[in-house]
């Protein structure tokens, strides 16, 4: 070969844009130079091949537990203020024989939306004082305490009773809370409805719809645990879509306590961190498999949501004369 040729190659192999360096040297053959096409081929000590054999390795290993393992995603932070973060997911067979029955409510779109635009703080704070105010004259000695504004339920001890019954229920609401819970109720149910594109009217509030209060408390009775993973339309059949609002902040007013849904096709747990006046929504069936986490120390206020697309399920709004009328 001489060495016009040679310069030739030379020429080629730069336009090829190599920008490592080749070692081959001038007097190397045609096949050397075909090879230098794929990249110089480095060779090592022993000792460099055994490191990078396994460090090679380490990362397989990684890659291969990290996604057979369960893993932990944010699906809220409480520090972040939402617009609107929504996750859609294929919808589970819950709600096969439904379709037909409830055409244009019962969800073909499923998933979660998170929205800290939909309730501000003063309805929250608004909210939450009618939880407190309730909650005084009651209280589970577990963790779990509720309140049920349409039926009066209100846990007491290891029971509960119907707080329209108190004797001095009268000073205990006033007619604007339940003007601030319908606001908030409707609210809710437009934005359930415009997200899954549904029409608001197809929806209908259900029973339970309630104020919690969790706390780090021992659990006493079955209605304060909590924490096990569910399925809401297996305990509650007539439940479409349920809504959560939340009335106190993760990390500040309580620890633990996070939203979870367990998504066992990529086996990862998607939490939702509990902010004032945070909604969350999302389609009821088994596509939502989900838990809370046991709150670990102050006390966490929420209120759950509950939609049907079954008129016969409907609930009514509760209101001041109804309560008179109970009490
Ligand atoms: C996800 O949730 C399940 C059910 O409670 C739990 O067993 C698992 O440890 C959780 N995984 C992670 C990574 O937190």
């Amino acid at each position: 070969m001489d060495s016009k040729s040679k310069q030739a190659k030379r020429k080629d192999a730069s336009k090829e844009k190599f920008k490592t360096k080749i070692t081959a040297d001038e007097k190397e053959t045609d096949e050397k130079e075909n090879k230098s096409k794929y990249g110089p081929m480095p060779t090592f000590p022993y000792q460099r091949v055994f490191t990078r054999a396994i460090l090679i390795l380490g990362v397989l290993t990684v890659v291969y537990f990290g996604t057979k393992e369960n893993k932990e995603v944010a699906l809220a932070k409480q520090k972040e203020i939402l617009q609107h973060r929504a996750q859609d997911i294929t919808c589970s067979d819950d709600y096969k024989t439904e379709l037909e029955k409830f055409p244009g409510c019962v969800p073909q779109r499923c998933g979660r939306v998170v929205s800290d635009k939909l309730v501000s703080a003063s309805e929250a704070d608004a909210l939450l004082s009618i939880a407190k105010r309730g909650m005084v004259h009651g209280g589970s000695e577990g963790g779990a305490t509720i309140l049920d504004l349409h039926s009066g339920a209100l846990s007491q001890g290891k029971n509960f009773v119907n707080i329209y019954r108190l004797k001095n229920v009268k000073d205990v609401f006033k007619k604007a809370d339940f003007t601030f819970y319908k606001v908030v109720k409707t609210k809710i149910q437009h934005a359930v409805a415009h997200h899954f594109g549904i029409q608001p009217n197809s929806l209908y509030l259900t029973h339970p719809t309630f104020f919690s209060r969790l706390t780090a408390a021992p659990a006493l009775t079955i209605h304060d645990e909590y924490w096990h993973p569910h399925v809401d339309k297996e305990t509650y059949e007539s439940f479409h879509y349920t809504s959560l609002l939340y009335l106190a902040d993760y990390g500040r007013d309580f620890e633990g306590g996070r939203f979870v849904f367990i998504d066992k096709d990529d086996n990862t747990n998607r939490t939702v961190e509990p902010r004032k006046g945070r909604v969350s929504m999302f389609t009821s069936g088994s596509e939502n498999v989900h838990y809370v986490e046991r709150v670990t120390s102050g006390t966490r206020y929420a209120i759950t949501v509950s939609f049907t697309c079954d008129e016969k399920y409907a609930i009514e709004d509760p209101t001041f004369p109804q309560m008179e009328h109970k009490h």
